[in-house]
């Protein structure tokens, strides 16, 4: 496995107490494989991906406990001159703003050449061809008049490609991009995602793409981790979410994407908001908002139900679920 994240606690230590963004989650990402997770904004996905990327910011933030191995090693143990190598190079990062990722005052050209001048040890020259090759890679059009250009000179789906090239210059092993469509339009959404989808398969790398939109994600990954109040919630390959979920989160989040053959019906929204993370409900989180909710949801934390061998879901009801098509 590529990397495996086992029972990650991060805290937020804040005013109103001890915030549990991250509350044991696991799961994992092999070469060539793309997991999406999945949840509403607050869940906990960005916390999850900064801690492995070991850009959390601490203070406020805290590691409060497990585990994350990449290529075998445990990068929580792992000095931060070791991790600092290893981020760019092996293991990047796509963010959903690029203009404010982006450095305003350097041209894309410059910014792209410098990974391989500081990582790679080339000539300004070589690494100005390989920056135009990058952008060739992403499909910028004119790539060679375009190498001097300024990041606010693109659009924004023009920038996504160009982080995008940042991210795989060194050809890392994984890729998280947090939201990386998320500020753009829909049809430049679908071109950039089928970008990525093309590049992780080529170069065979492990993608996690977090999002909060089901819809994007349906063609280009394998599978789905649902997070709710920094817990997995389910789960499942992408086909079996699709045809049945297990968790009645997942199900409220499948039935809020907007269908071309439902136009005009009211588009289905979960009711209420996802809790306070200092004061999480007991039992199980997502009980003041779950249609099937029972006494024991407001009592006990459900596990993780092996629903089959690929499959985990935490309801205790989740065989109900499976068979409410
Ligand atoms: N810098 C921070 N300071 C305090 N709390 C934070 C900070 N970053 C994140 N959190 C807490 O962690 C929760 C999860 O955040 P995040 O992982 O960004 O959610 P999302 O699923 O939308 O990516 C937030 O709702 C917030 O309570
Ligand atoms: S455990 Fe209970 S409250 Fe939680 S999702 Fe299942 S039915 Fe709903
Ligand atoms: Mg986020």
């Amino acid at each position: 496995m590529l990397l495996e994240v086992r029972e990650l606690q991060v805290e937020f230590h804040t005013r109103d107490g001890v915030a549990k963004a991250v509350n044991g989650v696991s799961y994992s990402v092999d070469a060539g494989e793309t997991l999406a997770v999945l949840g509403e904004s607050g869940s906990g996905k960005s916390v999850t991906a900064q801690a492995i990327m070991g850009i959390l910011d601490v203070p406020p933030g805290r590691i409060a406990g497990g585990e994350v191995v990449f290529k075998g090693r445990d990068l929580l143990k792992t000095k931060e001159d070791e991790r600092r190598k290893i981020r760019g190079a092996d293991m990047a990062m796509i963010f959903q703003d690029a203009l404010s990722s982006l450095n305003p005052v350097l041209t894309v050209g410059a910014q792209l050449g410098e990974m391989f001048i500081v990582h790679r040890g080339m000539s300004r020259k070589d690494a100005r061809a390989r920056a135009v090759e990058l952008m060739e890679r992403v499909r910028i059009p004119a790539a060679k008049e375009r190498v001097n250009d300024y990041p606010h000179q693109f659009s924004g789906g023009m920038r996504q490609r160009i982080m995008i090239a940042m991210a795989m210059a060194l050809e890392p092993s994984l890729i998280i991009a947090d939201e990386p469509t998320t500020a753009l339009d829909v049809t430049v959404q679908a071109q950039v995602m089928e970008l990525l989808a093309d590049l992780q398969r080529e170069l065979n790398m492990g993608l996690i793409l977090i999002t909060h939109d089901l819809g994007v994600v349906a063609d280009v990954a394998d599978k789905i981790a649902v997070m709710y109040a920094g817990r997995i919630v389910e789960t499942a390959p992408v086909h079996d979410i699709y045809k049945a979920p297990a968790h009645p989160y997942t199900r409220g989040l499948l039935d809020s994407i907007p269908r071309l053959d439902q136009k005009g019906r009211d588009l289905y929204a979960i009711k209420g908001l996802p809790p306070n993370l200092t004061r999480i409900p007991p039992g199980c989180a997502f009980n003041p908002r779950c249609p099937r909710a029972q006494d024991i949801c407001r009592t006990d934390v459900p596990p993780l139900f092996e629903v089959d061998e690929n499959r985990r879901s935490a309801c205790f009801f989740w065989r109900e679920t499976l068979d409410d098509v």
